[in-house]
């Protein structure tokens, strides 16, 4: 006789999304035309409302934008401020890209491990090194001092 197996979890408890969010991603992503070409805009409508796009989301811009979903998980994991995980709160992020590193990103993140994680490129790459904040805020030029100083300040 087979060993049976419980299902895998569809979320687990940290990432669980608030169904008040998931209700006003809902009526962002349907109210966007129903078309494939829509899918970035969809994608903007649920992270935006949500912060992150967790599973429920990706499979909402799908059966809206009736775009399978593994090519619209393939998509937003191309886009690197599309968050595919929760954000933690009062966590900052460090931008990881070539630009940044050069001009200095990991001794951010290094003076700074227990607030900020790096990221990969925000496309901001003049601006470099650039940091996110936990609201999405984005931070370019930034020194080790202005960093200490916005993390002491926040939340
Ligand atoms: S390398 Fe940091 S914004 Fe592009």
């Amino acid at each position: 006789m087979p060993e049976q197996t419980s299902p895998p979890p569809s979320e687990d408890a940290a990432s669980a999304v608030d169904p008040a969010l998931l209700s006003a991603a809902t009526a962002a992503v349907t109210a966007l035309p129903r078309q494939r070409d829509q899918l970035l805009p969809a994608f903007h409508a649920a992270h935006h409302a949500i912060g992150w796009l967790p599973r429920p989301a990706i499979e909402l811009v799908a059966s809206h934008t009736r775009v399978p979903v593994s090519e619209v998980y393939a998509t937003a994991t191309a886009y690197s401020e599309l968050r595919l995980e929760a954000p933690v709160p009062g966590q900052w992020q460090v931008c990881g890209g070539l630009s940044c590193q050069l001009a200095g990103a990991h001794a951010l993140h290094e003076g700074q491990a227990e607030r900020t994680t790096m990221v990969d490129c925000q496309f901001l790459c003049a601006l470099a090194p650039v940091v996110v904040d936990d609201h999405e805020g984005l931070h370019g030029r930034m020194t080790s001092r202005v960093l200490g100083d916005l993390l002491e300040d926040a939340p």
